[in-house]
């Protein structure tokens, strides 16, 4: 089976950085030349990794090949190749919807869009895809926890989400700096708030979110303290605002 990937920029060196990790890997994987320094660097360093001589050529070599292009240019590069009726094709490309995706690939027989995130190359991480696709899965658990969609509105709802990454390490170095504006010095305040996050996170990954604020929460204690102020003073609701934001700019009509 070969992978192909048209757009060889962050994400996809990510994923077949990923991908080259995991155990068991016989797939060949074809890049395409742009950008030219992260295509050379990727057939350096992976034997199964080659870089086409063109877009066409990634999709000619490809059993399934993933669309990695930006928004702006997505709709005249894609529609400018020629597929094949037994491809897979995987759109990772924001703002254009799978209709208009599936349209330029005919006619491969499949075309899902998915948002795997950088950590990919850590093969970390949820990646939200749609429609379901049992063989599209199978390839994503490599890579991360492929979560799927039940339509797009949900599969936009889904990568919202991911505009959080930032908000959350503001968040961090919100706490961090507030325990070195107490004394606390710069080095043990970031080792302390790293350790607490790493916790946090594989505490929220084995627990739904409610049982972990109820067990965190003795009656009286310090953090049922903290939730009533955050709530009292409405820090919650400023999250769902950026949501909504975020994700009503995912369902506007996309640049062309
Ligand atoms: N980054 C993420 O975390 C992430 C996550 C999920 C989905 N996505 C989506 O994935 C897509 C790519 O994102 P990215 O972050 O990887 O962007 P990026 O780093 O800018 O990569 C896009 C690549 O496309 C190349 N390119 C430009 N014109 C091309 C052409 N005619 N033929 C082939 N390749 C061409 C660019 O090459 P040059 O450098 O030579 O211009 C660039 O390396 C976007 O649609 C984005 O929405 C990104």
């Amino acid at each position: 089976m070969t992978l192909g990937f048209v757009g060889t920029g962050h994400i996809t060196v990510a994923m077949v950085e990923g991908l080259c990790s995991a155990p068991l890997l016989d797939e060949r994987i074809v890049v395409s030349p742009r950008n030219a320094t992260n295509a050379a660097m990727l057939a350096k360093r992976f034997a199964n990794v080659a870089v086409a001589a063109d877009n066409q050529s990634v999709v000619d070599a490809s059993d399934i090949v993933f669309l990695a292009v930006r928004p702006p240019v997505a709709s005249k590069i894609v529609g400018g190749l020629r597929f094949r009726p037994e491809q897979t094709v995987i759109s990772l490309v924001a703002l254009h919807p799978r209709e208009e995706m599936r349209a330029l690939t005919q006619p491969a027989a499949v075309l899902v869009r998915a948002v795997p995130l950088p950590s990919a190359a850590r093969r970390l991480g949820p990646i939200a895809y749609f429609p379901r696709n049992d063989d599209v899965e199978a390839l994503l658990a490599r890579i991360g926890t492929p979560v799927a969609a039940p339509d797009e509105a949900a599969f936009h709802r889904l990568w919202s989400l991911t505009g959080l990454i930032s908000p959350f390490a503001a968040l961090i170095e919100e706490w961090q700096g507030w325990a070195e504006a107490g004394g606390v010095g710069h080095e043990a305040a970031e080792q302390y708030v790293r350790a607490f996050i790493h916790c946090l996170a594989v505490m929220a990954q084995n627990l739904p979110p409610a049982e972990l604020a109820r067990r965190a929460a003795t009656p009286g204690g310090i953090n049922e303290q903290a939730l009533r102020i955050l709530r009292e003073a409405g820090g919650l609701a400023p999250f769902r605002q950026a949501l909504d934001s975020v994700f009503a700019r995912m369902n506007t009509p996309k640049p062309r």
